[in-house]
């Protein structure tokens, strides 16, 4: 299998590299290819920051910016880009950039592992916020700098110097130079033969048709997942065939009863979706791993990687989505839509055969009436993944439960809907009562494991504290939901 040429824009210049094989990280390429030692590797599993770097790609003729990890990040999925490392942000005569300077006006400069990491995280908010004219309030900084870990000392410097950047003289990135830059390297249109290592298709048809040619790839989309199968369990894929460029997987298809979301659309994007939908997901939504994990994970990659501690499946369950599964069956386009909880067939199996992907995941749109909420459980609040997570969605009929699904995760084997309790409750009054029983039904339900994360008897203990918060706050207590308290721990 050859190995195809990539290249991308580093500092107004294209770079060009020959041979890097399928799995070879970007970080490993930054730092042992292009001594760019400025990107520091710390937990290389994405979850320290050290490695951030930021990303930019037209989009609808401008340039959108996303703050990436780059140690879980493949260096062939940066084809076609524009890369940014610490090493970029200074001008040529050494001035520091807002990011830097503020961040040293702040005394907010830390150690040269995590610092390098909090300044691209800071450039990619300058470009995002700042540039655009929007102020950065102290809990946007907090949530775009979830992703930056520091072991030793304290956040506020840092946080500061997020809102200081807007104060100093402003630096605009030359976007018409690197717009058409980015146009030359899409219409070289490199890689797309069929017999590559890396099969980057830019169209669903190509997608299909290399599925159905190689079967045996290993598919990847943000890597957020695959990264640490490479990183930590030293998997080695011969062959990768990504998806994250296809472009009918990126769109997002909004209709008057569903949001239609391709498999490729990232966490950030399809969160921003389904929040503009229904607003009081938008915890939820931050709570998401960090957000360099979520501008480069996809909700495809998501639900099919199928963990059971994954965290939109028990929402998209309780929602009622349904999934649309993709292949290319001689020379035809085959697809079949089933609802999601029917797509797992056991831990981290499903029902997908070697020749087909996951298309699009169609999540109804919220209803006049309807209560939902989804509730995450982890150790820590940013950046961790669940313990449990329940999601429900209630609608009621003169005091009647009328339709209730329940999507609930870290419980069993797979994602899984809790048919018996949705069973139980409806039909009855929606009263303490009737919830009580829920609560004892759902903990007999499932029957959950003992790890890391918690115990068995916690999990179960948990979901159904779960059910009782959601009755009380479809009963109007607010104050127990963390949405309702300010980052100084002041009710709102
Ligand atoms: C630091 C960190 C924090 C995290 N926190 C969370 C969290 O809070 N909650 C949570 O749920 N997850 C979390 N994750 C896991 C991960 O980010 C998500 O599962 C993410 O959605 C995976 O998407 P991806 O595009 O990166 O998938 P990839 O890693 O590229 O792929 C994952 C799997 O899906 C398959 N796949 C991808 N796309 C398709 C497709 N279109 N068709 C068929 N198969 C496909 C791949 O073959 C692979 O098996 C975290 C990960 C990290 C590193
Ligand atoms: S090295 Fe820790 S996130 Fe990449
Ligand atoms: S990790 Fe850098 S100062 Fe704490």
């Amino acid at each position: 299998m050859k190995n195809r040429v990539i290249q991308f824009i580093k500092r107004g210049e294209i770079v060009t590299l020959c041979n890097v094989p399928p799995t070879r990280t970007l970080l490993e390429v930054l730092r042992e290819d292009l001594n760019c030692t400025g990107t520091k590797e710390g937990c290389n599993e994405g979850d320290c920051g050290a490695c951030t770097v930021v990303l930019g790609e037209a989009d609808g003729g401008k340039l959108k910016y996303s703050a990436v990890n780059s140690c879980i990040r493949m260096a062939h999925s940066i084809d076609g880009l524009a890369l940014w490392t610490v090493e970029d942000l200074a001008a040529d005569d050494g001035t520091q950039h807002p990011a830097q300077q503020a961040l040293v006006q702040s005394h907010g400069s830390q150690c040269g592992f995590c610092t390098p990491g909090f300044v691209m995280s800071l450039f990619g908010m300058y470009q995002n916020h700042v540039v655009q004219g929007e102020p950065i309030s102290r809990e946007l900084a907090q949530a775009e700098l979830s992703g930056n870990l520091c072991r030793c000392t304290g956040y506020r410097p840092i946080l500061e110097a997020a809102q200081q950047m807007e104060k100093l003289p402003q630096v605009r990135v030359d976007e018409p130079d690197l717009l058409q830059k980015l146009e030359l390297l899409a219409q070289a249109g490199r890689g797309l033969e069929p017999d590559l290592a890396y099969i980057s298709p830019r169209t669903l048809t190509a997608l299909l048709s290399a599925r159905a040619a190689h079967p045996d790839a290993q598919i990847v989309a943000g890597c957020t997942d695959v990264g640490l199968w490479i990183n930590k369990m030293h998997k080695q894929f011969d062959k990768v065939l990504d998806v994250s460029k296809v472009k009918e997987l990126r769109l997002i298809e909004d209709t008057p009863s569903h949001l239609s979301i391709g498999a490729a659309v990232t966490l950030t994007d399809a969160f921003a979706a389904l929040v503009a939908d229904r607003p009081q997901l938008h915890t939820f939504a931050n709570r998401f791993a960090g957000l360099p994990v979520r501008n480069s994970g996809t909700l495809g990659g998501n639900v099919a990687n199928g963990s059971p501690i994954g965290d939109s499946m028990p929402l998209l369950i309780a929602l009622g989505s349904r999934v649309v599964l993709m292949s290319e069956k001689s020379g035809q386009v085959v697809q079949r839509e089933l609802p999601l909880e029917t797509l797992y067939t056991g831990y981290r199996t499903n029902v997908m055969t070697a020749d087909e992907v996951l298309a699009w995941i169609k999540v109804p749109k919220a209803v006049e009436g309807e209560w939902s909420r989804v509730y995450k459980i982890s150790k820590r609040f940013d950046d961790d993944i669940s313990a449990v997570c329940l999601a429900l969605n209630l609608h009621q009929e003169d005091g009647l439960v009328k339709h209730i699904s329940i999507g609930v995760g870290g419980v069993a084997a797979t994602p899984v809907r809790a048919l018996q309790t949705e069973a139980a409750l409806l039909g009855q009054a929606w009263t303490q009562s009737t919830v009580q029983q829920a609560m004892a039904s759902l903990r007999e339900e499932f029957q959950p494991i003992s790890d890391m994360r918690a115990s068995s008897t916690y999990r179960t203990l948990v979901l159904g504290n779960l059910l009782q918060r959601f009755w009380l706050e479809s009963q109007g207590e607010q104050q127990i939901n963390l949405e309702s308290f300010t980052l100084e721990g002041e009710p709102a």
